[in-house]
Formats: structure tokens, C-alpha cells, sequence
């Protein structure tokens, strides 16, 4: 069914050309449905008004990749305005409520068993989204071992505090914030961690200025651990990604990881199969841990299979230089494949589309 949420929500990404924010996070969209047929009043700055053409066709576009010929009549009609102050008063966003619309959606990097891969994913998942586009938030929620600080060479960073607000960390185009930059001694142990972890958390989410993002990443610690029953306390989590490795033995914990994520009724956007295999200069591909180990669960459990990324040398060292430039190509091209996947997903998980 079309609703005027699904409508605004399939809009995202088109952007108000003056102040580069999207018409709908401004409130300059009047959505009407009736059953099959779409009407869009769009409000346009005279200054700006020249551009509507090219809008336009970005709201056809969005629209008919939401919903295809569900939508039977799609009418656009563009409204000159001297400034937006009072459009903006007028039009009310019915969409979710608005701190959650300005966090975007929120993505969550899970796994079973530690050291596969979840903040290598995440970290590189935000640095390829950023390279599409979209305006990007990594939140490093792994009490036992941040990774963040390291990986962005920021350790030792206090976040600054203004206006009653946490200011995140700017860097390489993403806004980020993380638990090492939260709880002050990298010494403190963890039986004094444990408490201060829920109010860590969601003070991460609803206490920083994150401004407008597309997408929040979570960098998850491993684990059916409280992480994740916090993050979920204090936010509407969009999907949950499950990064695991090839090996036998790691299917007992992705089991556990699906079936917590099941409990907690948090979508599943895919499982990816890190460090598959190693690629020998003469082109043939070593599968260290067997080659189906993953998509067999992924069958198993009816999830997606998001894809393999195999061992790549230079995300060992992108990693811990903080350097995403030395990342190569191949690196670049399996992540951006990845998110593509991760976007229509989300879409498919949010009812904006159709598909498995
Ligand atoms: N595709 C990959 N290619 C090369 N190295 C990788 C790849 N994925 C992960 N690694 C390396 O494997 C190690 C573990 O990865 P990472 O820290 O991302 O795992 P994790 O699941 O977040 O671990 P933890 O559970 O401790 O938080 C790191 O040294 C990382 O650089
Ligand atoms: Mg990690």
C-alpha cells in the first residue's frame, strides 16, 4: 500500500540545490495519496526555481524505484516561494519522529565471534557510503576494544561539549563518535564498564550533534552480548548486518547472533563473509576456511547473502594507519558493491520497494 510516509521516505537523497539538504528533512514536500495516484506540491526558492526540471526528474526517478507501477499517476507541481521560513511552519513531516529522521537510518554491525571483522567492516561500510554520497555517522559502540580511536589515529581525543550537546569527531567527511572517547581510562576495567555502558550508549545516540545524516553506522562489540540490547533501548535500529568467516565452528555463533537478532525484532539486512579467500598474484583465489561456508547459513537461516570481501593487505593497513587512501581499488569496488546491496535492502526492509 502507498502511504504518504512510504512516499516521503522513498524522497530521501533528493536534495534542495541551495542549501544542499534533502526537501523532505526541510519540510518543503506536500504529499496527498489516493490509492494509486501520488501528488507532490514541491516549494522552490525563486532563486532556485530554474533547477526544477532536474528535480523533477530525481523525484520521478525515486518514486517510480520505490515503488515501480504500483504507483499509477505521479503528479509533480512545483510552487514558487520568496524564502522557505514560512512553508516550513506550514508543512507538517509526518515522518518517524525527528531526532530518528536526522539520524537517518541506523545500521548495526554484528557478530557472533570476535575478530572477523565487524569494525573493518563498519569503518570501510561508512567510507564507501560517504563515497556515494550520503552524508555519514560511525558510532563505535565496542566496549572491549573501540576501534575507531586507532583506526582514525584519535586516540587520546576528549569529545568537546557545546551548547549541552557532544560534538562528534570530524574526520575524512565522517562524523564520528566512540566508546573509547567516552569512558575516560583506557585501564578502567571492565566490571566497572559493564553499568556504564547503556547510559554510554545511548548518550552516543540521542546526545551527540549529529547533524542531518543518511545513515548511522554501529561498530558493535562481539558477542549476544548488552551492546546491542542498548543500542536497541535507545533507538529504532533500520537492520543488522551479521560479518562472519567461513570456518565450521563459526556457525554455532552466527546461529546465536541471528537468533538474538530475531528475538529483539531487529531486521536482518545480510550476512558478508569476511577474509574469504587470499588471491595469489597468478589470479587463483585460496579459500583459507572453505567457499560456501557462509552462503549455507545465509540459505539455512533465509537471510541475504551480502557478499564476500576476501583478505585484502591494504585494509590491514588502512586500518591501522587510519590512511583510506592506501586502499586499493579492489577494496574500494568489493565495499562499494556491498553498500549498493545494503541500500536496497534497507529499502526493501522499510517497505519501499519490492524484492527478496
Ligand atoms: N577483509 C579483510 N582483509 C584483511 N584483513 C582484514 C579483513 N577483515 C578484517 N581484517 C583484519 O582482521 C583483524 C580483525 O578485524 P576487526 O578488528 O575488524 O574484527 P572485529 O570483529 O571488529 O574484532 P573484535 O571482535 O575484536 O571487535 C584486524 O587486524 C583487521 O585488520
Ligand atoms: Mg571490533
Amino acid at each position: 500500500m502507498i502511504t504518504k510516509d512510504k512516499v516521503l521516505l522513498s524522497l530521501r537523497g533528493v536534495r534542495e540545490p541551495k542549501f544542499q539538504k534533502d526537501f523532505t528533512q526541510m519540510n518543503l514536500v506536500d504529499v496527498k495519496v489516493n490509492e494509486n495516484k501520488v501528488s507532490l506540491k514541491i516549494y522552490l526558492r525563486e532563486d532556485v526555481f530554474d533547477q526544477k526540471d532536474e528535480i523533477e526528474k530525481k523525484v520521478r526517478n525515486k518514486i517510480n524505484l520505490a515503488f515501480g507501477d504500483q504507483v499509477a499517476d505521479l503528479q509533480v507541481e512545483f510552487i514558487k516561494v520568496p524564502d522557505y521560513s514560512d512553508v516550513r511552519k506550514r508543512i507538517k513531516l509526518e515522518v518517524l519522529d525527528e531526532s530518528k529522521a536526522k539520524l537517518g537510518r541506523v545500521i548495526a554491525i554484528t557478530s557472533g565471534k570476535g575478530g572477523v571483522g565487524k569494525s573493518t567492516v563498519s569503518i570501510n561500510l561508512a567510507v564507501a557510503l560517504r563515497d556515494l554520497g550520503y552524508r555519514i555517522g560511525l558510532l563505535d559502540a565496542d566496549i572491549y576494544g573501540p576501534s575507531i580511536p586507532t583506526a582514525f589515529g584519535l586516540e587520546g581525543h576528549i569529545l568537546e561539549i557545546k551548547d549541552e550537546k557532544i560534538q562528534p569527531i570530524e574526520k575524512m567527511g565522517l562524523k564520528m563518535v566512540s566508546i573509547g572517547f567516552m569512558i575516560p581510562e583506557v585501564d578502567t576495567p571492565l566490571i566497572w564498564r559493564g553499568p556504564m555502558l547503556h547510559k554510554a550508549i545511548n548518550e552516543m545516540v540521542n546526545e551527540v550533534e549529529w547533524g542531518d545524516l543518511d545513515y548511522l553506522v554501529v561498530d558493535l562489540p562481539p558477542g549476544t552480548g548488552d551492546a546491542i540490547l542498548s543500542l536497541n533501548n535507545s533507538v529504532k535500529i533500520d537492520g543488522a548486518i551479521v560479518v562472519s568467516t567461513a570456518q565450521k565452528v563459526a556457525a554455532a555463533d552466527v546461529m546465536k547472533n541471528i537468533n538474538m537478532l530475531r528475538t529483539l525484532s531487529i531486521p536482518i539486512i545480510g550476512i558478508i563473509q569476511n577474509m574469504s579467500y587470499v588471491e595469489c598474484p597468478c589470479g587463483e583465489r585460496i579459500y583459507l576456511w572453505g567457499k560456501d561456508g557462509v552462503i549455507q547459513l545465509a540459505n539455512k537461516y533465509e537471510i541475504e547473502f551480502l557478499g564476500e570481501i576476501p583478505f585484502i593487505p591494504s585494509v590491514v593497513e588502512s586500518m591501522e594507519t587510519g590512511n583510506f587512501i592506501t586502499l586499493s581499488e579492489q577494496a574500494k569496488i568489493v565495499f562499494r558493491e556491498i553498500s549498493e546491496k545494503i541500500i536496497n535492502r534497507l529499502d526493501v526492509i522499510a517497505g519501499l520497494k519490492r524484492g527478496g
